[in-house]
């Protein structure tokens, strides 16, 4: 935010031994990820997570990218999404059965661990078929482990192959392990069956294997995948649930505006996949947390060759940070940017507003391929939970983001349930 306020919308600066190029101008975002994107590589911190998620979707580029993005898009529509939305109530609900004895005893809880808990659930169910109940913590703890060592990578003078026992690499091949454990194991107990009568992705990823090259590069293509699905699809939507209920704690008037809107539209019933097209100042109220605190906080990208930009070279092979984070509370497309008023994303207002100047799902052909997916996700979670309980902080930490791979509260958010009925 500082650079971009001293130095303008486009500025070079060094982290240790690297040039990186600051982007924060809704036109440059537009020429990288749509108007030039045969230009540009996936870039720093995610081509560092590779030994996680090797060539999944999210790392990988060219013919392989393209035909697996084919195929894993059309599985997040229609039917499946539908069947999808029934395990994402359904599995909150028995959060909230849970959080009863907490509400009872007045005992505060952590609402960051909460949600990663509740969206990697979901992921069992919709991705594997899987109950990861008593899996979730490890899952998520080491995913955690891996995505620091990726961004440690990222700033580190010398890199050293994670194959070199160093403390941080040990730990990191521990985690890694422990994944690819979890995740083969439950692929080859699939194998095992006919995955006709499934409806999550494994069974897709596992028809495709037909015809399609080697047994073991399959395995390695649908291991990357899930790993990837894994990583992509819930710290994203954890963090924005997370920052929802924060915001809602501090904006008595927005919490009042939710639940009106809640109490009309669902009269105390479970949400449905129908029902988002009615819940308009939830979607609103989504919108603008993902504004203020974008779980992608920064895509990076790499040139292939020389680029110009704004009346700038850029030289080949320079690494690009676009500033998703203070894009969204530029002062020249934001009115008051740092305060958090979902009014700005009514029809009316959203028309006036400068294209590409939001972009929390990035943009282009890279663009997030769960945003419907974890868009119903969060308004679903949102629309059950608020029904049941309001948040009061209770955090002795202050709360504060922390911009690792996403955007989310450093010391987690403790918080004390109210009951609403
Ligand atoms: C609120 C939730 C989410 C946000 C804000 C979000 C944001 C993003 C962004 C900004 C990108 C583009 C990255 C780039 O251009 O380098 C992206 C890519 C991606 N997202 Fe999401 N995401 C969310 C949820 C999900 C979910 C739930 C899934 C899957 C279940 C998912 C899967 C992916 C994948 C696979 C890609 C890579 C697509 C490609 O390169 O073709 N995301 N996401």
């Amino acid at each position: 935010m500082r650079a971009t306020q001293e130095y303008g919308d486009l500025v070079g600066f060094r982290m240790g031994p690297k040039r990186l190029y600051l982007v924060n101008h809704p036109d440059y975002f537009k020429h990288v990820l749509c108007d030039n994107p045969g230009n540009y590589l996936k870039g720093i911190g995610l081509v560092d997570a590779k030994p996680l998620l090797g060539n999944g979707l999210l790392t990988s580029e060219g013919d392989l990218w393209a035909s697996q993005r084919r195929l894993l898009q059309a599985a997040y529509r229609g039917e499946r999404l539908e069947g999808f939305s029934l395990s994402m109530v359904e599995t909150t609900r028995i959060m909230l059965d849970r959080w009863q004895a907490y509400a009872n005893r007045d005992q505060p809880l952590d609402i960051a661990q909460e949600m990663v808990r509740l969206t990697v659930k979901i992921l069992g169910f919709t991705l594997l078929h899987t109950d990861l109940e008593n899996k979730a913590d490890m899952l998520a703890a080491n995913l955690t482990v891996i995505t620091r060592w990726a961004m440690s990578q990222m700033t580190a003078l010398f890199r050293l192959p994670l194959s070199i026992p160093t403390p941080g690499n040990l730990r990191a091949q521990r985690a890694l392990h422990q994944l690819d454990q979890l995740v083969q194991g439950i692929v080859y107990d699939r194998y095992q069956k006919d995955t006709d009568g499934y409806n999550d992705i494994l069974s897709l990823l596992l028809s495709e294997k037909n015809g399609n090259g080697s047994q073991h590069a399959i395995d390695k293509q649908v291991r990357d995948e899930i790993m990837t699905l894994l990583l992509a699809g819930h710290e994203t939507t954890a963090a924005t649930l997370t920052w929802t209920w924060y915001l809602l704690s501090q904006h008595a008037e927005v919490e009042r505006r939710l639940h009106q809107e809640l109490d009309q539209v669902l009269s105390g019933r479970n949400p449905t996949l129908a029902d988002l097209p009615h819940l308009v100042y939830t979607r609103m109220l989504i919108d603008e947390v993902l504004r203020l605190y974008p779980p992608i906080w920064v895509i990076p990208r790499k040139t292939i060759a020389e680029d110009r930009m704004g009346g700038f070279t850029i030289p080949a092979h320079s690494d690009l940070l676009l500033s998703v984070y203070s894009l969204h509370r530029h002062p020249d497309f934001w009115k008051t940017p740092h305060a958090c008023d979902p009014e700005r994303f009514t029809a009316e207002q959203s028309a006036g507003r400068a294209p590409f100047s939001y972009l929390p799902f990035g943009a282009g052909p890279r663009s997030c391929l769960g945003s419907r997916f974890g868009l119903a996700e969060v308004i679903l979670i949102v629309a059950t939970v608020a029904q049941r309980y309001r948040f009061e902080l209770v955090s002795q930490n202050t709360v504060e983001p922390e911009a690792s791979l996403t955007l989310h509260p450093r010391h987690g958010i403790v918080m004390r349930l109210l009951k609403r009925r």
